[in-house]
């Protein structure tokens, strides 16, 4: 697609998404010949930082993402595209010289993408300071504004920021993000089920005894204990990132896979979960935190210990069982979860299929369907095979391919999503409505857990699933299935 030359406005660039994603995306754009010769990148950070300071810290940017070295040529082309503005909070004038600095029209292109790498509060200040000085409105050139994640804390903030912004912004001129939409085997869930007449006809509450969505991390909260403390794992993951893989899992078929047609589809779905029954909460959501552990064969603290508060019950550990009351998911529970801190970093979606009305021995176990999301981008499959020799009986065997190949690029989801912001395409990137939907799911789980403050179940880093998360089962034979690999259903 054509790129207008552009410049991209970045606020929190010496911020850690800045350094660790979005400098190193957009070089590689740069790389692979991707971004427009005369586009420009403006940082704007608190500190006063000369630009060649600036062009330094950027080298060193590169050189910890990129140890295998880069080429000198695109390095040389992306410095000269960098600049450096300094907005300290206490400038009353630190737009208005923003706009000063920009309105050179010799350096820096007339389209503008703000991309909002702040805290979460900080978004729709700074959307009213940049209309106060007029920077988001202008008639032959664009302006466009990403607001990272999370957009609001719960459905009433998120209502108030989109008020706040649409003041100054058009629908069209917002990019919501979510990084999950911009990875690759998200995209190809949709694509496997439309694409293949063998996967869709069976896709169904006729074939499908249950749904599990899985996202799962060996890492700990980090250095993000105060963010981590104010969010927890529903907020984090579950609001924005599984709420998405389910949609994209669980939607109908787009009547044509536009922007809009895509979109359509995910609303309907995520506005037809029913909700979650609060006055019985315990069988259908659950929440835990870890406890001090083993993780690759380290000793880790747990996440109380980490935070220095044991008065905590912010959940690092979070499932939910949900239904989709549409025709075709009609009684198919869809269990969702996501942990830090478990004994394997495991992002997929695993389709348990019904019963065979044949038993055969005793032995027999139902089939699996899996998309393997990361590590590994894969599809597998599980199915009843017979074991050779003189009796009848089945064992397991697993049909494992994978979707990635070799020689395939390789793009990261923020250089995907950068690349579509120049483009003018917000496919991948939020509508409001699905952030509301997705936020009225939770936001009562999240309202009774945080009144609840009694000590949370714990697990030790470095395990499988706490065994009382088990209670959210709608059957006895249902179980978390703790692996992608064949085996991963043992209970
Ligand atoms: C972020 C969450 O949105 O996604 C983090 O805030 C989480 O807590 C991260 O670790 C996971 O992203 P990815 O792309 O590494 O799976």
């Amino acid at each position: 697609k054509q790129i207008d030359p552009c410049t991209l406005v970045l606020f929190g660039a010496s911020g850690n998404l800045s350094r660790v994603k979005l400098m190193p995306g957009l070089f590689r754009l740069d790389a692979a010949g991707r971004l427009p010769a005369e586009m420009k990148i403006l940082s704007v950070g608190r500190g006063e930082v000369s630009r060649e300071a600036w062009l330094a810290d950027i080298k060193g940017m590169l050189d910890a993402k990129f140890k295998k070295g880069y080429d000198q040529q695109v390095f040389e082309r992306f410095i000269e595209r960098n600049f450096y503005h300094a907005n300290p909070p206490t400038d009353p004038n630190a737009f208005q010289r923003m706009k000063e600095t920009l309105s050179n029209d010799k350096v820096f292109p007339q389209n503008l993408a703000y991309f909002l790498s702040v805290r979460p509060s900080d978004f729709a200040p700074v959307v009213d300071q940049l209309a106060a000085v007029d920077l988001l409105n202008e008639e032959n050139y664009w302006r466009r504004v990403v607001i990272e994640k999370p957009f609001g804390t719960d459905l009433p903030s998120a209502k108030a920021l989109q008020a706040s912004i649409t003041k100054h912004l058009k629908e069209s001129q917002i990019y919501r993000i979510d990084h999950y939409l911009g990875k690759s085997a998200l995209q190809n869930i949709m694509l496997q089920r439309f694409a293949n007449t063998l996967l869709e006809p069976i896709w169904n509450k006729d074939y499908i005894d249950h749904v599990q969505i899985t996202n799962t991390e060996m890492l700990g909260v980090g250095d993000r204990t105060q963010f981590y403390d104010a969010t927890g794992a529903l907020r984090d993951m579950i609001q924005s990132h599984i709420l998405q893989t389910l949609a994209l899992t669980a939607m109908e078929m787009p009547a044509a896979l536009t922007p809009e047609g895509i979109r359509a589809e995910k609303i309907k779905v995520l506005e037809a979960i029913r909700a979650i029954p609060v006055d019985q909460l315990d069988k259908h959501a659950f929440r835990a935190q870890y406890a001090a552990g083993e993780v690759n064969g380290e000793q880790v603290p747990g996440y109380l210990e980490e935070l220095g508060d044991s008065s905590s019950v912010v959940e690092t550990y979070a499932a939910l069982k949900l239904f989709i009351d549409n025709p075709r998911w009609e009684g198919v529970p869809f269990y969702i979860r996501t942990a830090k801190r478990l004994h394997e970093a495991d992002t997929r979606i695993s389709i348990r299929f019904k019963k065979s009305p044949l038993q055969i021995g005793d032995g027999q176990d139902q089939n699996w369907l899996m998309l393997g999301i990361q590590p590994r981008e894969c599809i597998k499959m599980e199915i009843q095979s017979k074991i050779p020799g003189l009796d009848i009986n089945t064992r397991t065997i697993q049909l494992d391919a994978a979707n990635r190949q070799d020689g395939d690029e390789s793009i990261d989801a923020y250089e995907a999503l950068l690349l579509n912001l120049m483009e003018g395409d917000n496919s991948l990137y939020l509508h409001i409505s699905e952030v509301e939907a997705q936020w009225r799911l939770v936001d009562p789980v999240i309202e009774a857990w945080a009144k609840d403050r009694q000590p949370v179940h714990q697990y030790p880093a470095g395990s499988r699933d706490p065994e009382a998360s088990k209670v959210i089962f709608e059957h006895e034979d249902q179980f978390w299935r703790y692996s992608i690999e064949l085996g991963g259903d043992a209970h």
